[in-house]
């Protein structure tokens, strides 16, 4: 967890009691209803924190058509609430798309793919006029590279991009799951790198999406939030990039 402060010009809804990361998640879940627009498809991201947002949703599931999904996960959740989900091809754009972030900086710059979504986060993210991004506090960094770094790979290139971030100083393992490489919805392998100080985002994703055998990388800087929803001590603070 990183102690850095949050923006100061933000809007916050007052709290009085310390919450824990859970109520936190919940708070800022609830907040992202008011960016839904009523009457339109919502696109919806990934995570502990979204899943939160989806149980929102569901009380409002009347007053929209339904979601477009970032994940398998995600799609489940929806459909188990009754809010249906359409194919990303049938939309040619989204109002808004809500999601969480592994870090966030102070120009809506985040790090993604904790989940190992961060390849159906980018899509439905680009189809989207609008991010707003929801986290509690500890996800606000001043530069991105606390958290390692997410990147989806196809299995035969994985050595070769291993080696291209230890060129930059950085260290990449493989994700695993149950004892196996963990292995996306799309079929694909996850890197984690650590040691990394991403001081120019979007020259950083340009050049590793450029990479043979790189799926998507996980900072996300071309598709960036315009909004966070930070859970604080204080409440929600509002950030508008
Ligand atoms: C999934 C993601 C998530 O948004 C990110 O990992 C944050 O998750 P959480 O809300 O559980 O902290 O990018 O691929």
């Amino acid at each position: 967890m990183n102690t850095n402060t949050p923006q100061t010009h933000g809007q916050t809804a007052p709290q009085s009691d310390s919450l824990t990361q859970d109520e936190l998640k919940t708070l800022v879940g609830q907040a992202a209803l008011q960016y839904v627009v009523r009457g339109e498809l919502v696109g919806v991201g990934t995570g502990s924190t979204v899943n939160k947002f989806i149980d929102a949703l569901a009380t409002i599931k009347d007053q929209i058509p339904g979601a477009v999904s970032s994940s398998v996960a995600s799609t489940e959740r929806l459909l188990a609430l009754g809010i249906p989900v359409f194919d990303a091809n049938q939309v040619e754009r989204l109002s808004v798309y809500i999601d969480g972030a592994d870090e966030i900086d102070h120009q809506g710059h985040m790090v993604k793919g904790g989940g190992a979504a961060l390849t159906r986060e980018k899509i439905v993210a680009a189809l989207s006029d609008k991010f707003v991004c929801i986290a509690d506090e500890s996800k606000l960094v001043n530069v991105l590279g606390a958290f390692p770094l997410p990147v989806e790979v196809i299995p035969m290139a994985t050595a070769r991009v291993v080696r291209q971030f230890a060129a930059l100083g950085g260290q990449a393992v493989v994700r695993h799951k149950n004892g196996q490489p963990l292995v996306t919805d799309n079929g694909q392998h996850i890197v984690d790198v650590v040691g990394l100080k991403i001081h120019d985002p979007l020259a950083f994703e340009a050049e590793v999406s450029q990479w043979p055998g790189v799926v998507t990388v996980g900072v996300f800087a071309f598709q960036r939030a315009q909004v966070c929803l930070l859970g604080t001590a204080q409440g929600v603070k509002t950030l508008n990039f």
